[in-house]
């Protein structure tokens, strides 16, 4: 990748950065970053819009500001000890991309959407509230090892999974560790214990599901009582609505609200795929198990497509280990680039 946006993408990662990213939604490190890359789109010469939910939008308006925007981005915030790539990639080669092809007929933008790990927010408000673009194409990291299995640099987004979270409390009687016996207890952690492993069998006997239990908070959380009570997440995951709700039926929780699995729109992907294979390389197509604000937009009827880059380590993501090559980035950057000049130009 070009020494700007690795320089940029660093800056962003030392925003608050302890143990990996740390820009969680709505906190002052986010501000943080969502102001530093408004600069930086100041810089380059874009109108930058802030709406009341906090997205930004710096647009490049076109010789035709009448006609339908095209918007590249995605989300600056982290989950806590996050990787360097997931959303802010998306953002600053957006950036890189949109000034690389300049002024369009179409009004050419680069969003910033808030608070994306906790459940798209800033996508959603604007989806109620605000104007949206007629095309939108998000660049991500792929988070997972199917890319690197196949050799294949970058790949197309078919669809992005239905999704559900959901929390479960468990209620037992705390008392004393050293004078209650084992068998006079009723501890409230050991039956959270048996759901979080009920969470996972569930979720692995259903095709392409997935299942997490990600926080666990303990009452009244001392080391000698006897746990009274715990409150525990459910992250669940599958390709379509109808094994969504198995699952979630299957683990005694409501069927809704769900987010409904969004599929890509196919003008996007087309340009997508044609430009990958017009660097001589495959055109992968693959379903992203994430979510992505590019679902919400594309479920609100926007053309909306995805365009992943390999990542490295196994895959691994929402973790400090999150790694792609500057290869596979520049590579990234040229076939955004190709596809918005496509698309603000037709
Ligand atoms: C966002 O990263 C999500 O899929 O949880
Ligand atoms: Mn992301
Ligand atoms: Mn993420």
């Amino acid at each position: 990748m070009g020494a700007i946006l690795s320089s940029r993408l660093d800056d962003v990662f030392h925003i608050g950065n302890g143990v990996g990213a740390n820009r969680v939604g709505g906190t002052p490190e986010e501000d943080a970053a969502c102001d530093l890359v408004a600069s930086w789109m100041e810089e380059a010469g874009l109108e930058v819009e802030r709406d009341e939910r906090g997205n930004v939008v710096g647009r490049l308006v076109g010789e035709r500001p009448e006609l339908p925007e095209v918007w590249t981005g995605s989300h600056l915030d982290s989950v806590p000890e996050g990787g360097k790539f997931d959303g802010a990639l998306g953002v600053l080669a957006g950036l890189e991309a949109v000034s690389a092809v300049g002024r369009s007929e179409r009004t050419l933008a680069v969003v910033v959407f808030r608070d994306e790990e906790t459940g798209c927010h800033g996508s959603r408000w604007r989806v109620r509230h605000g104007s949206l673009p007629g095309a939108f194409v998000e660049l991500h990291v792929e988070q997972g090892p199917t890319l690197a299995r196949a050799e294949a640099p970058l790949g197309v987004v078919t669809s992005i999974v239905a999704y559900a979270r959901r929390e479960a409390r468990f209620t037992g009687a705390p008392g004393h560790a050293g004078t209650t016996p084992m068998a006079a207890r009723d501890d409230a952690l050991c039956q959270a214990a048996d759901y979080v492993l009920r969470v996972r069998d569930a979720a692995a006997a259903i095709d392409g599901a997935v299942g997490t239990v990600g926080i666990l908070e303990v009452e009244p959380g001392a080391v000698n009582v006897v746990p009274g009570s715990v409150r525990l997440t459910v992250d669940v995951r599958a390709p379509d609505a109808p094994r969504l709700g198995r699952l979630l039926s299957e683990l005694g929780l409501e069927p809704e609200p769900i987010v409904q699995a969004a599929a890509m729109g196919e003008s996007v992907r087309r340009v997508l795929r044609e430009e990958v294979e017009r660097l001589g390389l495959r055109a992968v197509e693959l379903p992203s198990g994430a979510g992505h604000d590019a679902g919400v937009l594309a479920a609100a009827g926007v053309e909306a497509g995805m365009l992943f880059v390999r990542s490295l380590n196994g895959g691994v993501s929402h973790s400090p280990k999150e790694h792609s090559s500057d290869e596979d980035v520049a590579l990234a950057v040229e076939v955004l680039t190709a596809t918005l000049r496509r698309l603000s130009s037709r």
